[in-house]
């Protein structure tokens, strides 16, 4: 299915059999979470001959190959980790979470643990260690009495990663936006310009191998069953979204009563667990634990269920399977769940019987399941279906952006451009930052022989992609990063100002 410029642009295909790439892709999925759509192959495709190299191939064909029908070693996983994770953290890195952890959240656990004097914090994919050491260096300032017992740990899944983050000795790009008062107090400097962390902070945390994915968490080497306070930022937005909710689900068994869970605002809407209360502190959301009681907010405390960074209606991605992460107990998988199974593997026609069966038997289907059928039938070509069932869903909730946005893209297919073009302003009248909308508009515009207003739009793209991760997939489009859609968007608007000159 490809909407607008978007399918032919990003049908430009890789070198590598697409067959092959999905299987890989595929795999990579298994066995790290990590989520690479068709759309970021290419991307994927460049890492490849490193990692081929480093496996002894000569050829990046045979050495998948061998990968996949090879059993899979601890080996292996640390060569696919050390070159597809990405390794971007500096200390102190979101202000505004550390002023909440200071002023807040750490206050907070003190006073809640001060009996026993205990504090167990988990910096889950660590990264070369600024993370944890930050944290650290936020306890040292808060707590004078050495009589407590602080434990921290990162785990992170590359190994040279966590080598590095025991060294504690960093390059000055490892403080682009840290105050300068914390270089000078906790790191000392060589003529290298390199900065190594004072011992007494160093060894306030440990590191330990962990996969997200499956491993035993914390760490399957400490004897640690809970922990106090959990950062886990800057990874979900890799994993695919079944693989979130299993990885949230963990981490959520892994909190102690009371205890709180981090994560960056782009990845809060992805947090759902009924033990989690989420407050809102300042300009972040934080989760809390409660599963007796729900306590009420702080006063200055309000719940609020989507960042600002997100728009409102789309926040929730479109298409998410429904479990009930409160239990522990596997459930008896839905409709939904299956059909949403049958989808991700690309089995549309099952897709489509298993929803209409449905429809048959009950003459009801959710939102959920009515865009599900939508996306299977633009898939299965069955154009007209697709529309009559955008029609049903609007004639009942005029209001949603991401219906509109659908609506669009069959339209789009059925080559009624001027109607898409009208669906998308009213998209983007509900929700002004709706980036995708934004593009699309664009690119039909430009169809219709109108590149100023095109330019237009894709300058809101570019503004709107500012507030995204680079492998963020975008809300209402399942395989398009942020940063593809920047590259897209740039070769466009360079083309544009390129034909407006001339
Ligand atoms: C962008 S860094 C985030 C570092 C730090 N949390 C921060 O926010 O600055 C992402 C980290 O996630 C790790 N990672 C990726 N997949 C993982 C997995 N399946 N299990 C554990 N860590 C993973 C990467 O190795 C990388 O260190």
């Amino acid at each position: 299915m490809g909407f607008f410029y978007t399918g032919q642009l990003m049908n430009k295909t890789a070198s590598l059999p697409p067959a092959l790439m999905k299987d890989f892709s595929q795999f990579l999925l298994d066995k790290m979470g990590l989520h690479f759509p068709m759309d970021s192959w290419r991307e994927l495709e460049k890492k490849l001959e490193p990692i081929s190299q480093a496996f002894g191939f000569e050829s990046v064909k045979s050495c998948l190959e061998w990968l996949m029908s090879t059993p899979f070693t601890q080996k292996n996983l640390d060569i696919l980790a050390a070159h597809l994770t990405i390794g971007e953290t500096y200390f102190f890195r979101d202000e505004r979470l550390f002023q909440v952890l200071k002023e807040r959240i750490l206050p907070d656990l003190i006073h809640s643990h001060h009996h026993s004097k205990h504090l167990r914090i988990w910096s889950a994919a660590c990264c070369t260690g600024e993370e944890p050491y930050s944290v650290a260096i936020v306890l040292q300032q808060l707590l004078s009495d050495p009589s407590w017992s602080i434990y921290i740990l990162g785990t992170d899944i590359n190994i040279q990663f966590l080598h590095k983050a025991e060294a504690a000795q960093y390059k000055p790009w490892s403080f682009r936006s840290t105050p300068p008062s914390i270089k000078s107090a906790y790191f000392t400097q060589d003529a290298n310009e390199r900065f190594t962390l004072i011992s007494k902070i160093r060894k306030m945390v440990k590191f330990r191998y962990l996969n997200l994915i499956e491993g035993h968490y914390p760490s399957p080497l400490e004897d640690i069953q809970s922990m106090d306070l959990i950062l886990c930022n800057n990874v979900l937005i890799y994993f695919s979204l079944p693989f979130i909710q299993k990885v949230v689900e963990h981490l959520v068994n892994t909190l102690s009563e009371g205890g709180w869970l981090c994560v960056t605002p782009i990845e809060v809407p992805y947090i759902v667990d009924a033990r989690l209360t989420s407050l809102k502190i300042g300009d972040m959301t934080l989760f809390k634990k409660s599963t007796q009681l729900k306590p009420a907010p702080h006063p200055a405390s309000s719940p609020i269920p989507i960042p600002q960074a997100i728009p409102k209606a789309i926040a929730q991605p479109a298409l998410k399977p429904m479990t009930n992460t409160t239990s522990t107990t596997p459930l008896k998988k839905s409709i939904y769940e299956h059909a949403w199974t049958a989808y991700q593997q690309e089995n549309y026609q099952e897709t489509r019987q298993l929803l209409e069966d449905k429809f048959k038997q009950q003459n009801f289907l959710n939102d959920q399941e009515s865009v599900l059928l939508v996306k299977t039938y633009l898939y299965l070509n069955k154009l007209d279906l697709a529309d009559q069932w955008c029609e049903k869903m609007l004639n009942q909730n005029k209001l949603d952006p991401s219906l509109h946005y659908l609506h669009a893209q069959v339209l789009q297919e059925l080559n009624r451009f001027a109607e898409a073009i009208q669906v998308l302003k009213r998209a983007l009248f509900l929700e002004p930052n709706f980036v995708v909308a934004h593009f699309a508009l664009g690119n039909l515009l430009l169809i219709q022989g109108n590149p100023k207003e095109a330019n237009r739009h894709f300058r809101n793209v570019l503004n709107l992609l500012q507030k995204y991760p680079p492998e963020m997939t975008l809300p209402g489009e399942e395989n398009l990063t942020a940063h593809r859609l920047l590259d897209l968007v740039q070769g466009l608007t360079k083309q544009l100002t390129k034909d407006a000159a001339s």
